[in-house]
């Protein structure tokens, strides 16, 4: 059975806990030597991308970049038949859809593991580097710390919140009216056994807290509702004052990019707590994890 990995779901516990472990092997084998990984980006990308390619390139494969417009999803064929196509080439086939849906379509035909590198309702590899910071951070264990999320109950903080259920993180969320994680998401994290808090304020979701972490008010493809988030996420930010009610020593995590003065004060992500730029690294090491589990 091809595996795929549109969300942190698709993994079970275990499976999320060797790729984490294959993720930390700093001379992977060269397992793809010869093998093409296709990476499609409907979206743009600075960590993604380049993380991506060059965990392939670490793994002796070729990574093939390929913008949206090019293969043109259902614009020029449909994803199916992308997703067909570039299989007969490629052993893996990445991609950052507009449309979560459409990764979906691709995976239910593509004799080759379809890759989520961001969708409207997930991003997976963000949520295992994530992961593979707070570890490291913590000394090496997970189970028994706290992660509060403040902010947008996004694409980002769904993968975290299922990837800390799996990994029994607990996790406080606060976020405003109309942005908070969906029904189905919490559903999934209670089904793995999670234990997630909706807190009523970013105070009480940061209180006593381990990892403090954020992303964009307006993520991609959320343009025209600019003014309306913006507002409505108001006394969301994350400064120096909230972290002071975090737990001693507790750190800040972004997936980036990042808008100082809005979700983040600079105060704080340039500041001791931030693990931001472990947290960008780790990305690419999360590649190399998922290419190790699947191809290993
Ligand atoms: N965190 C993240 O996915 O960054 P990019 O959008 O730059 O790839
Ligand atoms: N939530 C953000 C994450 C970017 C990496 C977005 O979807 O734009």
């Amino acid at each position: 059975m091809t595996r795929h990995l549109l969300d942190i779901d698709d993994l079970s516990a275990s499976e999320l806990a060797e790729i984490l472990d294959l993720a930390a092997d700093e001379h992977p084998p060269r397992l793809l030597a010869g093998r093409g990984v296709a990476l499609i980006f409907e979206r743009p990308s600075a960590r993604t991308r380049s993380s991506s390619e060059m965990a392939v390139v670490h793994l002796g494969g070729h990574p093939v970049y390929i913008q949206g417009d090019e293969v043109g999803i259902d614009t020029r064929e449909s994803a199916e038949d992308v997703a067909r196509t570039l299989s007969q080439y490629h052993c893996a086939i990445g991609a950052r859809a507009r449309h979560h849906r459409v990764l979906e379509r691709m995976a239910a035909v593509s004799g080759a593991p379809v890759l989520n590198l961001l969708s409207e309702r997930a991003h997976p590899l963000q949520a295992i580097a994530d992961l593979l910071t707070l570890r490291d951070h913590w000394g090496g264990a997970l189970p028994g710390h706290t992660v509060a999320w403040v902010g947008d109950g996004n694409n980002v903080a769904r993968s975290l919140a299922l990837a800390c259920a799996l990994a029994g993180v607990e996790m406080a969320v606060a976020s405003p009216p109309g942005y908070r994680l969906d029904a189905t998401t919490l559903d999934a994290v209670g089904a793995l056994g999670g234990r997630l808090q909706l807190a009523a304020s970013p105070a009480e979701a940061v209180a006593g807290a381990d990892a403090v972490c954020t992303d964009v008010w307006v993520s991609m493809g959320q343009e025209a509702e600019a003014a309306q988030r913006l507002d409505a996420f108001q006394g969301y930010q994350v400064d120096a004052r909230l972290m002071a009610g975090a737990a001693p020593g507790a750190c800040f995590l972004h997936c980036l990019p990042a808008h100082r003065g809005q979700e983040v004060a600079a105060e704080v992500i340039d500041g001791p707590a931030s693990l931001v730029w472990a947290q960008a690294a780790n990305r690419l090491r999360a590649m190399r994890g998922v290419l190790l589990w699947l191809f290993g």
